[in-house]
């Protein structure tokens, strides 16, 4: 049966809505991370990005629709016209329509560019305020490592600041680039190699933002994830406090077993607790892992049944990471994660910190799909050969 060709459009075109909405529905079902909103800024240095958008955004709709005005006149005119078989008239050559159609778009361009260089002043990393909290961070396949550098508090892809109070990234490399993003405060700045980028910005309300790495850096470039945590200044001041104490000695005899296992192991070698080993650089230092909202750089919601998959898999979880499988069987993971679980911030609770705000337990829903251990990796794992 031969369709008439439009017919066949809308055919495809039904076919490709009908496979579009099942990914889409899909992928929001699988994938209910919280899309950071770029609109929705926690910042004003985000929010001058924002304002440069919407006017961007304005124009453009401006000269669409001039366009699209120009383009449906010309149609509309040519089917009424359908029985004319003159030649159109020709404009080849038409010096006002060519003077125009340079003239205006430079005219809108240096309208753009004015507010565009005011915004790269303001967002310059070197206009930073004075009274602006420093933070050392370096990007590392695949995580980010913070250093307060008043206070010398160490953190692992979390950024805790206070509201109010500017924040300054001095931006650094340790081997390849990668790019700091937290959509809702700031816009992108690149970390290269043996170069020192800053950023900064100032947090106007308290939450949990969603940061990622946005420069390819290798395979588990997409697995690099951060996030802001913004305090009030008070909660900011307790947390400071409590960062710098070492976490309370495990009790419980699983995770004392699991404490001696963090060293047996080797986990020491890489990571650093406070008061059991100095931080060497190599892995994240895992002082206040307990108190920390995601885990793998931000991939997992910090939980337990996460931590023992983490723990064992981490290939697999994470494809790419320096920390290597160490082969731990399921009752090693268990006792290893309820010594890291005793690892918390002494005083200060994030769970508490924010009552219904978005923490560990948005975060569960923030989740986004991880690879799950097959089977066969399981038993080969189980039964090494
Ligand atoms: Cu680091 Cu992409």
């Amino acid at each position: 049966m031969n369709h008439p060709p439009h017919a066949k459009f809308l055919q495809v075109l039904a076919v490709c809505l009908l496979v579009g909405g099942a990914l889409a529905s899909g992928h929001s079902a699988a994938l209910t991370v919280p899309t950071p909103n770029i609109l929705d800024t926690a910042s004003p240095n985000a929010a001058e990005v924002s304002k440069l958008f919407w006017l961007v955004m304005g124009f453009s709709i401006f000269v669409m629709a001039i366009v699209v005005a120009f383009m449906v006149a010309g149609i509309v005119g040519g089917i009424r016209d359908r029985n004319h078989d003159e030649e159109p008239p020709q404009t080849h050559g038409n010096l006002k329509l060519e003077l125009a159609w340079t003239i205006i778009p430079m005219v809108i361009l240096a309208i753009l560019l004015i507010p565009t260089l005011r915004a790269i002043f303001i967002l310059d990393g070197f206009a930073a305020p004075e009274n602006a909290i420093e933070v050392n961070v370096v990007g590392r396949q695949f995580w980010w490592e913070m250093t307060y550098r008043d206070s010398g508090v160490i953190t692992a892809n979390e950024v805790v600041a206070p509201v109010g109070t500017p924040v300054k990234l001095n931006l650094a490399s340790a081997d390849t680039m990668h790019s700091f993003w937290i959509p809702q405060v700031a816009g992108k700045t690149d970390l290269i190699p043996g170069n020192q980028r800053t950023l900064w910005f100032t947090p106007d309300r308290e939450g949990v933002f969603y940061g990622q790495c946005a420069e390819i850096c290798g395979d588990s470039h997409a697995n690099m994830r951060l996030r802001l945590v913004a305090l009030s200044p008070e909660k900011y001041e307790t947390w400071l406090a409590a960062a710098q104490q070492p976490a309370k000695p495990p009790q419980a005899e699983l995770a004392v077993a699991g404490s001696q296992l963090f060293i047996d192991k080797g986990c020491v070698n890489c990571h650093a607790v406070q008061g059991v080993n100095t931080y060497n650089r190599t892995g994240p230092d895992l002082s206040h892992i307990g108190s920390r909202t995601s885990i793998a750089a931000g991939i997992l919601p910090n939980t337990r049944e996460n931590m023992i998959r983490w723990l064992r898999y981490t290939d697999t979880v994470k494809p790419g990471v320096a920390m290597p499988n160490l082969g731990l069987s399921q009752e090693e993971a268990e006792s290893l994660t309820a010594y890291l679980e005793t690892l918390t911030l002494p005083g200060f609770d994030i769970e508490r910190a924010f009552g219904d705000a978005p923490t560990k337990a948005a975060s569960t829903q923030a989740a986004p799909p991880t690879p799950q251990p097959n089977d066969t990796l399981e038993k080969r794992v189980e039964n090494p050969r």
